[in-house]
């Protein structure tokens, strides 16, 4: 039995410590997952590096939502709350 309730302890810390304690998004990792095959942080690659990005917050978050031209749409695919973590992650890799 005392074995047993050292598996289970064991087992809540596991899945205790693969989801983060807060539930805000991650736009750092929303990035790396979704816009990393198109987007680096300083050289154009499919489309614009994040750098060289439009610094509006406005215009990103319309550009991420609606897509424009060969940038797809993600609107229908991530939360506002997943996209206004990705503007604030754009925002922070440009230059002020
Ligand atoms: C299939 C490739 C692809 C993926 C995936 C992609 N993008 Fe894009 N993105 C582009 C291209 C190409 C453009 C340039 C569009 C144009 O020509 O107007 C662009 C443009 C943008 C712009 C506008 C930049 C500006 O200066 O106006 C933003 C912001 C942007 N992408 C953010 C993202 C984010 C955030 C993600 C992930 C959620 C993402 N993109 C995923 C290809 C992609």
């Amino acid at each position: 039995m005392k074995k047993f309730a050292l598996i289970a302890a064991a087992a809540s810390l596991m899945v205790a410590g693969a989801m983060p304690a807060h539930a805000a998004a991650d736009g750092a990792k929303l990035f790396s997952k979704k816009c990393s095959m198109c987007h680096r942080i300083d050289t154009k690659k499919v489309g614009p590096a994040v750098k060289d990005m439009n610094k509006d917050p406005a215009v990103l978050k319309e550009v991420i939502t609606k897509g424009r031209k060969m940038m797809p749409k993600f609107g229908s695919k991530l939360s506002a709350e997943e996209i206004d973590a990705l503007v604030a992650f754009i925002q922070s890799k440009q230059p002020k």
